[in-house]
């Protein structure tokens, strides 16, 4: 069996360059791995097939599942594995359809499992290029920490000398945003054409990263232009956090929003005071890691 973490992202910056041929945008972000993970226990099924259990009810457990199709995505490349049922545990504690990548983490998670336990020898480029495949988030999710995000999402450059933080994430529970329609407005809307005019400021601000005041003064998503007008409890809830710490934005299309705050205690208390029958939030700090094999037990 092995037991991988698979922590979530959240997105400092989030800004949509221009359209691309394969419906996808070309993207500048800034994404960071937070302390908020996953945990998937991975081992060899009794059966065929791939048997997924799920801590959380609401994740689908067949095919949809990003773990899911890493096994297949795998299998295809690799004939030997083909014919080897997997089954896989998720403790789910990061919120599915939040803007964390939590689905994006699971799939990163079992292809750097499978990679390893099978000693299948992917290089650290056809590993990111797989999880490309699955979805634009998942190249991050392997690589993790903190990292420059451009093209979908997968051209990555690592982030270096910039402050820990302590934040809070918050979500309007019952809520989820579908990303492909979140994108798809920006585009009908054309709101590229009227981007605001500071966002290489903004941008400076972020990478002058001395502290998480001036972090604070450099955090920017497109996305909530289209995202907040449609879901009153998401822009609600950004007050509210933004009212009570140093800085608050929506990460990737919602329905997440996080706050950055001064220190853990600070976070902590937030988290505590936000947290509501219609409201859940979490106390996290910043993490310079991704995807990372906890446990590894040979019989697998
Ligand atoms: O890659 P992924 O499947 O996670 O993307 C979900 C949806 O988000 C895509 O179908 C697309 O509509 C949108 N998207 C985009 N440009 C990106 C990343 C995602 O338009 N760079």
């Amino acid at each position: 069996m092995v037991v991988v973490l698979a922590p979530a992202k959240i997105n400092l910056f989030l800004q949509i360059i221009g359209d691309r041929p394969d419906g996808y945008h070309n993207l500048k972000m800034l994404m960071q791995s937070v302390s908020l993970a996953d945990r998937l226990m991975i081992s060899w099924g009794s059966s065929a097939g791939i048997e997924i259990e799920c801590s959380d009810p609401q994740v689908p457990t067949d095919q949809d599942n990003l773990a899911y199709k890493a096994v297949v995505l795998l299998r295809q490349r690799f004939p030997e594995i083909a014919d080897r049922g997997v089954r896989i545990v998720i403790d789910k504690q990061v919120p599915i359809a939040g803007g964390l990548a939590g689905g994006s983490g699971n799939g990163a998670a079992v292809l750097l499992a499978i990679n390893t336990v099978c000693q299948l020898g992917l290089t650290q480029t056809e590993l990111a290029d797989l999880a490309l495949e699955l979805g634009s988030d998942v190249p991050f999710s392997l690589l993790g920490g903190r990292a420059i995000a451009t093209g979908r999402g997968e051209q990555l450059t690592p982030v270096s000398n910039f402050p820990a933080l302590h934040l809070v994430i918050a979500k309007p529970k019952d809520t989820a945003v579908s990303t492909a329609w979140a994108y798809q407005t920006f585009r009908a809307q054309r709101l590229i054409d009227r981007n605001p005019s500071n966002l290489a400021e903004l941008w400076q601000n972020l990478l002058s990263g001395q502290s998480a005041e001036t972090v604070a003064s450099g955090l920017y998503n497109d996305l909530e232009r289209v995202v907040l007008p449609q879901y009153p409890a998401i822009a609600e809830l950004k007050q509210k956090l933004a009212r009570q710490s140093l800085g608050a934005l929506m990460s990737g299309s919602g329905a997440c929003v996080f706050a950055l705050c001064p220190d853990g205690d600070y976070a902590q208390q937030l988290a505590q005071s936000i947290t509501s029958p219609v409201v859940e939030a979490w106390a996290v700090s910043t993490l310079d890691h991704g995807c990372r094999i906890l446990e590894f037990t040979q019989s697998f």
